[in-house]
């Protein structure tokens, strides 16, 4: 087995010996066409119990591609369950000295073990995304981290900390959405409360640039309810480089070099909205080499009714909204497809599986996000395949029984499990009641990992790239080796998944793409090599690491780190 561990290529030496090897035995071409799904098996999936004590809320969590997990919440909790020794420093019990109590940690999922991190300024409810090296651009927040900018380099040596920058943001953002853009290393972040406004990280520095207004926030607000109830606003990068930005019900496509509105959609049908408070959630589907990953559909799922927030205050829980509405944002006149879940759903994360289903998983039926605002948690995941016919789509999953109401995270992991922690409606850490704290950590197995599929799936899965290089070009061919025990199916598709950073029932950043195969071929012994197609431009996939999977016949490989890099 190669371990990739922090490594992303294998060196050339291998290639060629490979190469040699293949020209001698039979061999077998094909390439992946059509459209298949697994048979058989049920797909219900099993939840395991990882850890009791995460010793943080993971209301705050992102994958490095150092196969470590950062998890935080927010300095303002008081003390955690992670208690810190600082030499010299009396810490008081109740107190909330960032130094006397952990508010991040680093999951090591190898070893299935945690490590505290510091957090200087308070990150309650902030944002964050990658940057084209690995680094972790996080910003935001609340009280004295506000207006701050973090970075987390991801080490092998687990001795890596936060590094608060001294540049400050140009505003106050606090519930705002970050995104990494297709110029290198450059992350929008977008809104805010009281926030009605963008910003760019790094700032340009030939200009005094500060914030951009963003009137489609001040417009977008619901007067019926309380202020700032259009918060983490879900903002995707299309496939022409403009930004979808999404609040409440409506939505528009913002060229944000020019600083202009390019299209408003049409309003989402029906009731309710979808952003904070009314928290429910979206997902870029997988965009595809077939067309030229031009076409863009953005999926919106759950949320509240408008009158949830002010019902919850007077202890009254609305049902959620149950549907979902399906929107090609690249159509000349796009119009909202709607269809209804098994049932009503707030603070839903929307994940897209290595096999480019969406799983819908964790919140409640009703009420809405806030603390002890929803009631009925949702134990149930849902899946989603998008491209079966209308009524066919979802199915419902296994349950759980650990409730995940306001700030829990869930996110994909590259084995292809989705760990699942973190919900606390309280202001601090609460323990005993309803719906407490939960600091239980836990893994969902969907059922492409069960044994039934295993004849089916790739494994021992290698990416090569020029020894030296650190990453590849766009639109450059790379070579994959992998494994397969039998004659592959009619179907099989290379992925690549950019991972999300997960807060609110958000996946920021989060985004597929099923790759082009120049070629595949496979030896009597079941050693396969394909060679692929790496996207064609950061604007169809902006720089960084992206999780490589082989999926044969609906069955996916454990996925491998790659990175594609600019000239
Ligand atoms: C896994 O793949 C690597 C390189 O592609 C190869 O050297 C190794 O022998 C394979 N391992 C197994 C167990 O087949
Ligand atoms: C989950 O679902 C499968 C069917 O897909 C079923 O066989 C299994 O017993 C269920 N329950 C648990 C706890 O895994
Ligand atoms: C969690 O705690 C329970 C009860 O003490 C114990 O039985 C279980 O083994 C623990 N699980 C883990 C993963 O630590
Ligand atoms: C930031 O605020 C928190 C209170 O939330 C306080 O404990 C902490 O010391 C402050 N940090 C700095 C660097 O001032
Ligand atoms: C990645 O880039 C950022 C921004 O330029 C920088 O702060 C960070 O140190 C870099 N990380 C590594 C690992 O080089």
């Amino acid at each position: 087995m190669v371990a990739i561990h922090g490594r992303v290529c294998t060196s050339t030496t291998m290639r060629k010996a490979a190469a040699s090897i293949l020209l001698l035995v039979l061999m077998e071409w094909w390439c992946a066409l059509g459209g298949a799904r697994a048979e058989g098996g049920g797909k219900g999936g099993k939840w395991e119990l990882l850890l009791n004590n995460s010793g943080v809320v993971a209301m705050h969590m992102t994958l490095t591609h150092r196969n470590t997990v950062i998890m935080f919440d927010q300095t303002s909790a008081g003390p955690s369950q992670y208690r810190l020794r600082p030499s010299g420093k009396r810490c008081d019990d109740r107190g909330y000295e960032p130094s006397c109590w952990a508010h991040s940690v680093e999951y090591d999922i190898a070893t299935n073990t945690i490590r505290p991190l510091v957090i200087e300024t308070d990150t309650w409810c902030s944002s964050g995304a990658f940057l084209g090296n690995g680094t972790l651009a996080q910003t935001g927040g609340f009280g004295n981290g506000s207006r701050k900018v973090r970075y987390f380099n991801p080490c092998s040596d687990r001795r890596c900390e936060w590094i608060e920058s001294e540049k400050l943001l140009a505003a106050n953002r606090w519930y705002a959405t970050n995104h990494i853009l297709p110029e290198e290393d450059r992350v929008v972040i977008v809104g805010g409360l009281d926030a009605f406004s963008y910003e760019f990280l790094p700032r340009s520095s030939e200009k005094e640039e500060g914030a951009f207004e963003l009137p489609f926030l001040r417009r977008t607000r619901d007067r019926m309810v309380d202020k700032g109830n259009n918060l983490y606003p879900f903002v995707h990068v299309s496939s022409d480089g403009n930004l979808f930005i999404f609040a409440n019900r409506d939505s528009i496509l913002f060229d944000y070099h020019r600083h202009q509105v390019v299209k408003n959609f049409p309003r989402i049908p029906g009731d309710g909205a979808r952003n904070y408070p009314s928290t429910g959630s979206s997902v870029m589907l997988p965009l595809e080499h077939e067309d030229g990953f031009r076409k863009v559909e953005v999926m919106v799922c759950g949320g509240a009714v408008a009158r949830a927030p002010r019902a919850a205050k007077g202890g009254q829980f609305l049902d959620a909204l149950s549907s979902c509405g399906r929107l090609v944002i690249t159509d000349e006149n796009p119009e909202w497809a709607m269809e209804e879940m098994p049932g009503p759903r707030v603070m839903n994360d929307m994940l897209i599986l290595p096999t480019g289903h969406i799983l819908i998983i964790n919140g409640a039926k009703q009420g809405c996000a806030g603390w002890q605002m929803a009631t009925t948690a949702s134990y149930n995941p849902y899946l989603y395949e998008p491209k079966e016919s209308l009524g066919n789509r979802f199915s419902v999953l296994n349950s759980t029984g650990i409730a995940r109401m306001y700030h829990s995270s869930a996110i994909v992991l590259p084995d292809g499990r989705i760990l699942v922690a973190g919900s606390n409606p309280y202001r601090l850490y609460t323990f005993g009641v309803a719906y407490p704290t939960e600091l239980r950590v836990e893994a969902f197995t969907p059922y492409y990992m069960g044994r039934f599929f295993d004849d089916k799936r790739p494994w021992n899965l290698s990416i090569q790239c020029d020894h030296g290089s650190d990453g590849i070009t766009y639109g450059e061919e790379f070579g994959v080796w992998f494994e397969l025990e039998r004659k592959p199916a009619d179907v099989v598709e290379f992925y690549a998944y950019a991972p999300p950073f997960a807060t609110h029932s958000l996946s920021m950043n989060q985004r597929m793409l099923k790759l082009e195969c120049r070629s595949m071929v496979r030896d009597v012994s079941g050693r396969t090599h394909a060679v692929l197609k790496a996207p064609p431009s950061p604007v169809v996939a902006p720089s960084g690491y992206y999780l490589l999977t082989v999926v044969n016949g609906g069955i996916p490989s454990k996925s491998e780190w790659v990175r594609f890099i600019h000239e």
